[in-house]
């Protein structure tokens, strides 16, 4: 076996054998989870960034759901079943994974809507302020949304978007509120929560942070940045399932000033008196818009219990042993074939996928994905691989390294099969 050595990167290079590969799965702590999602066998998964695998628990608990809370008890499912409460009681399970309290979340809507939500209510927080400031090239439904919130405020809020180095600095006595992705959707480069949240509050801002790529992939503390809003997907590390419901934060201090400028009947505080006039409900009720998908929400429920007992820093050691590997043998091996790291080196602020740069990053995926490593692509140039410490392992690291090696070496990627693109890429 070859010696541990220094990285280009920095850090200790521990895979550099297949045999270091099996070793390290074998020393795994985290190893059994795998056994609890259904990956079909051969594959090797690297796209838990954007779609998690199916947990079988949450497989069963949709049959249950169809099956009798549905099929058989029917309309009484909402009290029988509690239903109705589910925003909340999900919603404390999401909690514990972000340093959250429980009643400072609820699940609902997609993230889009979400964040719509709590720009308005930290626009509502701020009056007399007139900046919503993001990050320039941030994933663009955040862009879009902030830009309609503006469009929409006669005049009054202007959406501005700057490079990520210039955030700190085009702070002012006019921003209303910082909208940020904790970890960047491309290049999984992550921003410091408790850094960028004291400056904005020493500016008298509020932040709101989107924490679709972090969210299962890392711990979080977002009582103790004294953070005041979040968001995220719970489809992509906490394996809720296309399309899955998604989460709302609001720290408990801005509870009951919260107006989110989306109502609907069940953040009313009497839903079924079915009054004339909107009244907020008490606490992150009133984030609730209309009626939410059951079954999306069961089978959330079910796909969180994956991380109950997980101690989610030990997830985050072995992301970021996941990625540093991958960063290393990728820069051992794949010299001269065009291919750049486009993540940051030092793991400590990379999120839990690397993204590779290369002219011919389509075609190169679709080689890859044909050889059964399944990673995606973001145009125009980008290669991303998401490593979820719950069910990939070293040997995963391994073999995709092996497979970009010969598809790039062998130049596979230029099979005309590989060329064309679907309406999703
Ligand atoms: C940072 C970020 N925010 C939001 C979204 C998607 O939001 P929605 O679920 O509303 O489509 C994504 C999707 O990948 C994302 O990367």
């Amino acid at each position: 076996m070859t010696p541990a050595a220094i990285s280009l990167s920095g850090e200790i290079q521990e895979l550099v054998t297949l045999a270091d590969a099996g070793r390290l799965d074998s020393e795994d702590p985290l190893r059994s989870l795998r056994s609890r999602f259904r990956i079909p066998p051969g594959l090797v998964y690297l796209c838990g960034n954007s779609l998690g695998p199916l947990p079988l628990v949450a497989a069963s608990r949709a049959r249950e759901v169809i099956e009798r809370q549905w099929a058989e008890d029917l309309i009484r499912s909402w009290n029988v079943h509690d239903w109705f409460g589910l925003p909340e009681r999900i919603g404390a399970r999401v909690a514990r994974l972000i340093g959250a309290q429980p009643h400072e979340v609820v699940i609902a809507d997609s993230t889009s809507i979400n964040l719509f939500k709590v720009v308005k209510a930290a626009l509502g927080l701020r009056p007399g302020r007139h900046t919503i400031l993001s990050e320039y090239g941030n994933f663009p439904t955040n862009a879009y949304v902030l830009q309609g919130v503006a469009r929409d405020s006669a005049g009054q809020t202007r959406s501005r978007a700057v490079a990520r180095e210039k955030i700190l600095a085009s702070m002012d006595a006019d921003t209303a509120v910082v909208v940020l992705t904790h970890v960047h959707y491309r290049d999984a480069a992550a921003f410091d929560i408790d850094a960028i949240t004291s400056a904005a509050h020493a500016m008298g801002a509020l932040v709101v942070w989107d924490l679709s790529h972090s969210v299962g992939a890392m711990p979080l503390d977002l009582n103790a940045a004294d953070a005041d809003f979040a968001i995220g997907c719970t489809y992509k590390y906490l394996n809720g399932g296309p399309g899955s419901p998604a989460f709302i934060f609001a720290a408990g201090r801005h509870h009951d000033a919260l107006d989110p400028g989306l109502c609907g009947w069940w953040g009313h505080r009497a839903p079924f008196d079915l009054v004339e006039d909107y009244q907020p409900a008490p606490g992150m009720r009133r984030m609730l818009t209309g009626t939410a998908s059951i079954l999306a929400l069961a089978t959330l429920d079910a796909a969180l219990e994956v991380f109950d007992g997980i101690d989610l820093a030990q997830v985050r050691a072995k992301s970021t042993r996941l990625t540093s590997a991958f960063v290393d043998l990728v820069q051992a091996k794949c010299v001269g074939f065009g291919i750049d790291v486009a993540s940051p080196m030092d793991s400590r602020g990379r999120g839990s996928h690397v993204a590779l740069r290369h002219p011919q990053a389509y075609s190169v995926m679709q080689a890859l994905i044909a050889r059964h490593v399944v990673g995606d692509f973001r145009a125009p140039d980008v290669m991303r691989f998401g490593f979820s410490p719950l069910y990939n392992g070293y040997r995963d690291v391994w073999d995709t390294v092996e497979n970009l090696v010969t598809v790039l070496g062998g130049e596979e990627w230029r099979r005309p099969e590989f060329i064309s693109r679907g309406r999703v890429t």
